[in-house]
């Protein structure tokens, strides 16, 4: 069968650059200090995660995947998707195991992968749409999911909704409400579902271990944050004067990555002129990554219009599954 395949880039490169300068400048001048978690992504930083996603101490994508593969045929079993939008697919790693059990179920019509990350979401998309010849559509969304959801196209049948790798513990609570919101807004049907991947609690040492691996690539995936600004500021920070700072913080329950500054570092903002101060010792607050409870979240999917939830975690608990409906 042959099917069609298209990339739909929400923004154009000039405006997004605008726009992301702007956040970077509000995010630097204030207190504390802070850069949105999507620079992490910027040029290398999706191959970075993706080598995270392979490091022994990042138990998450392991353990996520091990569910889909245990229950991906049953979530598809139940919700019968006739399409499957993935936010924040990245490289679509994981999305055979609910492309291959929906293609075998003869439901799937049509894949929608949303990402910031445009070369990530292309070979992803492209990947899938070789691998499954019976996918009759690809279209592929770039943009950002806290503004651009709407260039998603319209719903054409049962809408499985995925949202995996606990990319929702990267948005704070008012965002996550505002996010989970208008993610309920992209479901027309009753028997449309959220499928959302979320990291629950656990030991602390086990969560550290795993935002400080020995091979330091988190590392490297943190400070890549400083070089987006350098690339979309058009300036030249020096990286190797931030250290890579990641710590549970029991009271919000997540983990938070900060670049850490070792010496007193000043730059000049090129819009404004303004000229950004970091003392020896303070932090750029770069990711948070929310651990939850099941009745946290359970609550948080309640509050935002979603019913029905059904949980499917590892013997252990340590993530789960949580597949919703509106
Ligand atoms: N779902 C994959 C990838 C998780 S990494 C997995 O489970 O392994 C988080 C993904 O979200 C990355 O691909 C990143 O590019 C994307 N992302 C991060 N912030 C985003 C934003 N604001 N809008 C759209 N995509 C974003
Ligand atoms: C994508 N997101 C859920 C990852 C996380 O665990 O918060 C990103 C990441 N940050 C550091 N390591 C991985």
């Amino acid at each position: 069968m042959t099917g069609t395949f298209a990339v739909t880039v929400r923004t154009s490169a000039d405006e997004e650059r605008a726009s992301a300068a702007e956040e970077i400048v509000r995010g630097l001048t204030a207190e504390p200090k802070t850069l949105s978690p999507k620079f992490l992504y910027h040029e290398d930083g999706s191959e970075l995660f993706d080598e995270i996603t392979r490091l022994e101490e990042y138990y998450p994508t392991r353990i996520e995947r091990s569910l889909l593969e245990c229950f991906g045929a049953e979530i598809i079993d139940d919700v019968r998707p006739q399409e499957i939008v993935e936010l924040g697919p990245g490289n679509s790693a994981k999305s055979g195991t609910l492309i291959g059990p929906a293609l075998r179920a003869g439901t799937l019509k049509r894949y929608i992968p949303f990402d910031i990350s445009e070369p990530a979401v292309r070979e992803g998309a492209q990947a899938l749409f070789d691998a499954y010849p019976d996918l009759g559509e690809v279209v592929a969304v770039v943009g950002d999911f806290e503004r651009h959801l709407s260039a998603i196209p319209r719903p054409e049948g049962t809408r499985l909704i995925a949202f995996l790798g606990s990319t929702i513990g990267n948005l704070h609570p008012d965002e996550r409400k505002r996010f989970l919101a208008e993610v309920r807004g992209l479901m027309a049907r009753s028997e449309d579902a959220l499928l959302l991947g979320a990291d629950l609690i656990k030991e602390t040492s086990i969560i550290e271990a795993a935002y400080n691996d020995a091979r330091g690539i988190t590392a490297l995936f943190n400070l890549n944050s400083l070089k987006a600004v350098n690339d979309l500021l058009g300036i030249d920070i020096d990286i190797d004067l931030f250290r890579h700072r990641a710590f549970f913080n029991a009271e919000h329950s997540r983990i938070e990555m900060h670049l850490e500054a070792q010496t007193d570092v000043a730059f000049t903002l090129p819009a404004s002129g303004n000229t950004v101060r970091i003392r020896a010792g303070e932090t750029i607050w770069t990711e948070s990554s929310y651990k939850f409870t099941k009745d946290g979240l359970g609550e948080a999917l309640n509050e935002t219009g979603f019913r029905n939830v059904r949980w499917f975690t590892d013997p252990e608990e340590m993530f789960a599954l949580v597949l919703a409906r509106p």
